[in-house]
C-alpha cells in the first residue's frame, strides 16, 4: 500500500527516518532529525538560488513551466489578457476573486482617487541628478512614501493593508511618470481622473501643452494588456524580496522599494531594456549568425531567452507577439522586429537552445513594443514595476496572513576558517590583499 512518506537511510549511521510528504514536498525542517549523534547538528538541505525549494504555499499564481501554463487565481492568462482589464486583474490577484460590477466600480474609483502624490514628493524627485535612471528614482520615492503614511506600519490591520494596497497600485504610475518627466526636464503632468488607469499613465507621461490628453485607444489597450501579463509570476526574484523584507514586518512601501530594487537587475526586470540594446547592437539580420556564435561561445547571453521556470514557450511571449502587430499598425513597424523574428527562428532551430530548452520569455518582444509606443529604454523596467505591483502586494498579504509566517532567515553552510587567535598588527604577514 502506498504511503505519503519518504524513508531515508543515513549511511553514516545506518539509521532510518520516515519523513512526511505533503503536496509533493518534504519539510526541510524534518531533515534536522537526521543526526550522527544526539549533540551533532541536524542535516541541512543546501539549495543556493532556490532551484528546488518551495519557500511558501501560495494560492495566487499557478505556473507549469514544462507545459507553458500561467494562471492567476485559476484563470488562464490568455483569457484574462483577451477579456479583462488591468484593474480587474489587480482586484482578482489582490482579493482572490473576479469582482462583481459594483465592486469593480468601487475599486476603480478608489484607485483613481489615490493617484495624486504629496507635493513634497516632487521636491525630492527634483533633487535627483538630471540623468538619474527612473528606476533608481522609483526605488527611492516609493520607499519614501512610507514616511508619508506612518500608519502603514499597522501591517496586521486588514483595513490598513487594504488602503496601502490601493495607494501603492494608484501611485506607482504617478511616481513612474514623474521620474520620467524629471529626466527629460518637463513639468510634471498631474493625474486626470476622467481617464482609465493606463490612459492616465500615458497622460502623465506624454501630455504636452494640450488642455486634455487623449490616449490612442489601441496603445492604451496594448499597455493595459502588457500590465496584465506582468501582474504576477509567483516566487520570482522581486516577489521573494517583497516577502523577505515584509517578513521582518517592515511597512509595504519599504517592501515594494526592495522588490523594485530586485526588479532593476538585468537578469530580471532589466531584461526588456537589454533586448532592445542587443537588437540595436546586432543591427542587421545578416549579423545574427555571428551573434549566435558569441552566445554559444559563452561570451554573451541571448537576452530575452531562457527562464528559470519555463522550459517551453513563455505563454506571455506568445500573447505579446500578437500585441506587437496591433501596436505597429498604429506606430509603424519597428525595424528591430525583423531582427527579433529572425533571431527567434534561428535560435529555436539550434541545438544549443533546443537542448537547454531556451525559448523567448516575456521580455523578448515587450521592449520593442514599449519603444514603438515612445517609451525610452530606461522606462522599460519601470513599466514592469507598475504591472507587478498588485502581485507583490497580494504575495505580501498572503505571507502576513499565513499561519506559518515567520521572519525569513535561511541557513548557511559555513566554509570559513576554524577558530584562530588575534595577532597584533606588527606580527601579520603583508602578502594578503589590501
Ligand atoms: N542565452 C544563452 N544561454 C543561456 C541563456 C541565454 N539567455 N539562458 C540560459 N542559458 C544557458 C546557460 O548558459 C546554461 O548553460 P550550461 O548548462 O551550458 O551552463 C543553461 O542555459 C542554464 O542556464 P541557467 O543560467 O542555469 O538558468 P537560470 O534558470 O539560472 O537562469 C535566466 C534563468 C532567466 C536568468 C537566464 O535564462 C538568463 O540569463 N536569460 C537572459 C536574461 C533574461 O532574459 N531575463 C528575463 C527573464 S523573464 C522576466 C523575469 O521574470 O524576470
Amino acid at each position: 500500500m502506498s504511503k505519503d512518506t519518504l524513508t531515508v537511510t543515513d549511511n553514516r549511521t545506518g539509521a532510518q527516518y520516515e519523513l512526511t510528504v505533503e503536496n509533493g514536498a518534504i519539510r526541510a525542517a524534518d531533515l534536522a532529525r537526521i543526526k550522527t549523534s544526539d549533540d551533532a547538528p541536524g542535516l541541512l538541505s543546501y539549495d543556493p538560488a532556490f532551484l528546488n525549494t518551495a519557500a511558501c504555499k501560495s494560492a495566487i499564481t499557478f505556473i507549469d513551466g514544462d507545459q507553458g501554463i500561467l494562471r492567476y487565481r485559476g484563470y488562464p492568462i490568455d483569457q484574462l489578457a483577451e477579456k479583462s482589464s488591468f484593474l480587474e486583474v489587480a482586484y482578482l490577484i489582490v482579493k482572490g476573486e473576479l469582482p462583481a460590477a459594483s465592486h469593480l466600480r468601487a475599486f476603480v474609483h478608489n484607485i483613481t482617487h489615490h493617484t495624486i502624490v504629496h507635493e513634497n514628493i516632487k521636491k525630492f524627485i527634483d533633487g535627483f541628478h538630471y540623468d538619474a535612471h527612473p528606476m533608481g528614482i522609483l526605488v527611492g520615492t516609493v520607499g519614501a512614501l512610507s514616511t508619508f503614511y506612518p500608519e502603514a506600519k499597522q501591517i496586521n490591520d486588514p483595513e490598513s493593508r487594504k488602503i496601502q494596497t490601493h495607494r501603492l497600485i494608484a501611485k506607482m504610475p504617478t511616481l513612474a511618470a514623474f521620474a520620467y518627466r524629471h529626466s527629460i526636464g518637463m513639468p510634471y503632468a498631474y493625474p486626470d481622473n476622467d481617464l482609465s488607469y493606463t490612459g492616465n499613465f500615458l497622460n502623465m507621461m506624454f501630455k504636452k501643452t494640450e488642455l486634455k490628453y487623449k490616449p490612442n485607444p489601441v496603445l492604451e489597450r496594448a499597455l493595459d494588456v502588457l500590465f496584465i501579463l506582468h501582474a504576477d509570476h509567483e516566487q520570482n526574484c522581486s516577489t521573494s524580496a517583497m516577502r523577505t523584507v515584509g517578513s521582518s514586518q517592515a511597512d509595504p512601501y519599504s517592501a515594494v522599494a526592495a522588490a523594485t530594487a530586485a526588479l532593476y537587475g538585468p537578469l530580471h526586470g532589466g531584461a526588456n531594456e537589454g533586448v532592445v540594446r542587443m537588437l540595436t547592437q546586432i543591427g542587421d539580420r545578416s549579423k545574427i549568425p555571428a551573434y549566435i556564435k558569441r552566445v554559444k561561445d559563452g561570451e554573451v547571453r541571448l537576452t530575452g531567452f531562457g527562464h528559470r521556470v519555463y522550459k517551453n514557450y513563455d505563454p506571455r511571449a506568445k500573447f505579446i507577439k500578437r500585441i506587437a502587430d496591433e501596436v505597429f499598425e498604429v506606430t509603424g513597424r519597428s525595424p528591430l522586429l525583423d531582427i527579433a523574428l529572425e533571431l527567434e527562428r534561428i535560435a529555436l532551430d539550434d541545438e544549443y537552445f533546443v537542448s537547454r530548452k531556451l525559448y523567448p520569455n516575456v521580455d523578448f518582444y515587450s521592449g520593442i513594443i514599449y519603444q514603438a509606443m515612445g517609451f525610452p529604454l530606461d522606462m522599460f523596467p519601470v513599466l514592469f514595476a507598475i504591472g507587478r505591483t498588485p502581485g507583490w502586494l497580494a504575495q505580501w498579504a498572503e505571507m502576513l496572513t499565513d499561519p506559518e509566517r515567520r521572519i525569513l532567515r535561511p541557513r548557511q553552510i559555513y566554509v570559513g576558517h576554524d577558530v584562530r587567535d588575534y595577532a597584533p598588527v606588527s606580527e601579520r604577514r603583508d602578502d594578503n590583499p589590501i
